[in-house]
């Protein structure tokens, strides 16, 4: 099992959410975030100088899904994602050692 966690510019929830639904998911987490890559987010000019670190919204969706249906879900966000400017996001990838469904105590992929 995998942890999928993306963080997708908040106007392009609604469009990854849809495609993730025509495609089938087990789940999902939806987060209002606020981070910076390697710009810093905005960067200001002052006196020929960049100034001023801060934060931007950015919305983090975490999936847990079996190794097998990583790549298609990936593949899906990163094509709706993607405007080629910076600030698309990041999609990171993890192990997930287990996983219990609260509801009947199942465990492992099963209860994914
Ligand atoms: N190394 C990182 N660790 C944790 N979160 C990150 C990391 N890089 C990016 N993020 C998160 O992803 C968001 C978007 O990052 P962003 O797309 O700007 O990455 P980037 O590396 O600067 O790429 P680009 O050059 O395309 O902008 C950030 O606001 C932050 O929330
Ligand atoms: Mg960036």
């Amino acid at each position: 099992m995998k942890k999928i966690e993306a963080v997708i510019r908040v106007e392009k929830l609604e469009e990854v959410a849809d495609s993730l639904e025509a495609l089938g998911y087990p789940g999902m987490m939806v987060s209002h975030i606020e981070g910076h890559g390697r710009q810093k987010g905005l960067v200001e000019q002052f006196r020929g100088r960049e100034y001023k670190v801060s934060f931007l919204p950015k919305i983090k969706i975490d999936i847990v899904a079996r190794d097998s249906d990583v790549e298609k879900i990936i593949s899906a966000i990163s094509r709706i994602a993607k405007t080629g400017e910076i600030g698309d996001g990041k999609i990171f990838i993890s192990p997930v050692e287990n996983v219990m469904r609260i509801r009947t105590g199942e465990k492992g992929e099963i209860a994914i």
